[in-house]
């Protein structure tokens, strides 16, 4: 079987990181997301990836050379300037999909500790046109909330239903199986949308079934979502791990990749991963939040509930509140203050404080 993953969106509500980086490729506890679908797939014995992408989601993810773990993977790429929506570029990809096997579609901003054997199962007994993974939530008014009938089949979609008044606390978790059947109800080079479009046709002709996945399912499509995924994953996997240097305080849980340098009396944590090559001053804190390779962190600063690009300066003495965003090499100049859920551009250079939570491009 192959997987088709979805991965040519534009991520905009993870910007500015997503300005110099597809979801897909985000680390979660220093791994990009991506690497662990291909870990996932190739544990289910799926050894064939179709990455379906616009050019520079190719370019980066060709550039990232992330492990492919045994995958043959290969691009479909949007046509120029015509993003394909969530359905248009599986039908783009119908030559690399092939006639006559099911195969999985993945959205590529989903962590899902996913067996697919199980809903490629359910797929065949029902012999269905589509199969979509349900997970199920606490409040699923942020969501789309699905119906099923007691053999599986879905009744209904229902897009962000009010709060208390959805009939089920499922969701569609953004793993589906199809049958290439699936392929004629797409508009050829158009933007269609699987959710909106293609599942409301499959349900009305009872053709579309569900399958209740249990595990782990976190979609990082929000800043906030991309943090607590980060802190779900340090809780699951990095309890027990010991950092040997004495002056140096770990609030649990963090990670910390290779190559980073910390000052002393720095506090790390709690929630804290910090990406390789990272350079950490004295008396600095990190809380709860997700530093990318290769930024340096100077004597003084506190960086609580935020998210740090990749080489980002921040000089001394620097604050940075919660839900900061600051965007790829920015440098963040000593003494400057920026408030809750300020977004610094990829490149920009800060030396005054900002009041206001605000894009600064
Ligand atoms: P936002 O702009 O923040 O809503 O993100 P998005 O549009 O990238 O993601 P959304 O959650 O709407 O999409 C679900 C999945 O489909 C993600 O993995 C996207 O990368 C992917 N996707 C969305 N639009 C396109 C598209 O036009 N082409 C391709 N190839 N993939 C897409």
């Amino acid at each position: 079987m192959k997987a088709l993953i979805l991965a040519g969106g534009f991520g905009t509500r993870l910007r500015p990181i997503s300005c110099s980086r597809p979801k897909t490729l985000f680390p979660i506890v220093n791994k990009p997301l991506l690497e662990g679908i291909f870990e996932r797939l190739s544990e289910n014995n799926i050894m064939e990836a179709i990455m379906a992408v616009n050019s520079l989601t190719e370019f980066y993810i060709r550039k990232q050379k992330i492990r492919k773990h045994g995958l043959k993977v290969r691009y479909s790429i949007d046509p120029p300037k015509t993003p394909l929506g969530t359905a248009g570029p599986i039908k783009n990809a119908e030559k690399l999909i092939g006639k006559t096997d099911s195969f999985l579609v993945l959205n590529g901003d989903i962590f899902a500790d996913i067996k697919y054997k199980e809903i490629i199962k359910t797929h065949k007994e029902k012999k269905a046109l589509a199969t979509i993974a349900l997970h199920e939530v606490k409040d699923p008014s942020r969501y789309g909330c699905v119906e099923i009938t007691e053999d599986k089949r879905i009744k209904k979609f229902i897009e962000k239903p009010k709060k208390g008044s959805a009939p089920t606390n499922l969701i569609n978790a953004g793993i589906y199986v199809l049958d290439p059947k699936v392929l004629q109800y797409i508009e050829k080079s158009k933007s269609v949308s699987m959710e909106r479009e293609i599942f409301p046709k499959l349900v009305e002709e009872k053709k579309m079934f569900g399958h209740c996945m249990q595990g782990l399912w976190i979609d990082i499509g929000k800043p906030t979502e991309y943090l607590e995924a980060n802190k779900i994953l340090l809780k699951a996997h990095y309890n027990n791990k010991k950092y040997d240097n004495k002056n140096l305080k770990i609030k649990n849980y963090v990670a910390i990749d290779t190559g980073v340098k910390i000052g002393e009396k720095t506090v790390i944590g709690p929630y804290a991963v910090i990406g390789k090559q990272v350079a950490i001053g004295k008396n600095v804190q990190i809380i709860e939040s997700v530093i990318l390779s290769d930024a340096e962190i100077q004597d003084g600063s506190k960086i609580n509930g935020s998210i740090i690009g990749e080489g980002v300066f921040i000089g001394k003495n620097v604050k940075i509140g919660n839900g900061c965003i600051i965007g790829d090499c920015a440098k963040i100049r000593d003494n400057v203050s920026l408030p809750e859920g300020a977004a610094v551009c990829p490149g920009k250079e800060i030396s005054e404080n900002i009041l206001k939570s605000n894009i600064v491009c």
